[in-house]
């Protein structure tokens, strides 16, 4: 988390990146309707940006950028829902603004909602003064969401539990990616009951073993690092979109070292050698219109953090 900076118009500005999966082992289902997992995230540099402004006792949220006519603006909205949890856990009476200019793709596997809602602990804490602890603020995060505590910290990170507990992991350089958004979205809920689904029909097992992608991660290897890429939601992101076959695919065929489903989907990753060969790997796949956006990010970048 990056240290709080004040602003002469009282106005704190947060940006957040996106996390991607290194990783991602789906175990059985809880009793509490979680899964248990072995991730590795890594945050990427994509960013949601959000200005909280202080006004006199309401929250309130504006939207613009990626999806912004589609998402809610009131406690349905993760970063409104945290600041409304911030405040009551602090027992603040003041209001606030949120402002927030989408880049992320949102239900595309990159944990846009949880990156906005780690942005809004973050901007909340520092407009009110709040003085909430790192710890407190985790442990506001793991109630929001599974995947808010990795947001808030960023870099790297083996997660394991529901995906909020995190341990850390030493990283070298810097890995270089094509991050190619779909048409369309994917529920998340709805690929967790997918991927059950074929579990119960005996396709498909629970990978729990990072130990070659952790070597990798250390080494910055990027050909080991393309052998230890995996990601157990894969078979059931494209059973229920088909059309991401051929997105992997045309990744491949156009020289990615490794191609995979971000988290529960439908965006897709593209693993390049170095920044060139990510330049063009993203102008081949444009030209293949397999995608409805296509960015060049590098991983890893730092978490949520109030900026100038
Ligand atoms: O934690 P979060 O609210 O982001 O999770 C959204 C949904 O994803 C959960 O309601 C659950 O259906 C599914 N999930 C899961 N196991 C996890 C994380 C999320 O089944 N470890």
């Amino acid at each position: 988390m990056t240290e709080a900076l004040a602003y002469t118009d009282g106005a704190v500005h947060v940006r957040v990146p996106a996390k991607i999966n290194l990783h991602l082992g789906i175990g059985p289902l809880r009793e509490d309707g979680y899964h248990d997992l072995t991730t590795v995230f890594e945050s990427i540099s994509l960013y949601d940006e959000l200005t909280a402004t202080p006004v006199e006792d309401t929250l309130t949220l504006t939207i613009e950028g990626e999806g912004a006519d589609t998402l809610p603006t009131d406690r349905r909205n993760l970063a409104l829902l945290a600041a409304a949890e911030l405040a009551a856990y602090a027992g603040i009476d003041a209001g606030a603004h949120l402002h927030l200019t989408k880049r992320i793709p949102i239900a595309g596997g990159l944990a846009g909602g949880s990156a906005d809602a780690a942005a809004a602990l973050i901007a909340c804490n520092t407009l009110w003064d709040a003085g909430l602890t790192p710890a407190e603020l985790d442990k506001l995060a793991a109630a929001l969401g599974s995947d808010v505590p990795f947001c808030l910290h960023g870099g790297t990170a083996l997660g394991t539990g529901r995906g909020e507990q995190l341990h850390p992991v030493l990283s070298m350089g810097t890995r270089h990616w094509v991050v190619a958004t779909a048409d369309g979205e994917l529920s998340t809920p709805a690929v967790y009951r997918e991927v059950d689904r074929l579990r119960a029909l005996g396709d498909g097992e629970y990978h729990d073993n990072v130990d070659a992608l952790l070597a990798a991660i250390r080494t910055s290897d990027p050909d080991a690092m393309a052998t230890a890429l995996h990601n157990d939601m894969q078979a059931a992101a494209v059973g229920l979109m088909p059309s991401l076959k051929d997105t992997l695919q045309a990744g491949i065929d156009e020289g990615a070292l490794a191609a995979l489903v971000s988290g529960s989907g439908p965006t897709c990753l593209f693993l390049a050698r170095d920044e060139r060969h990510a330049g063009v790997l993203a102008k081949r796949l444009t030209l293949r219109r397999v995608a409805r956006a296509v960015h060049v990010a590098e991983s890893p970048v730092g978490g949520a953090g109030v900026v100038g």
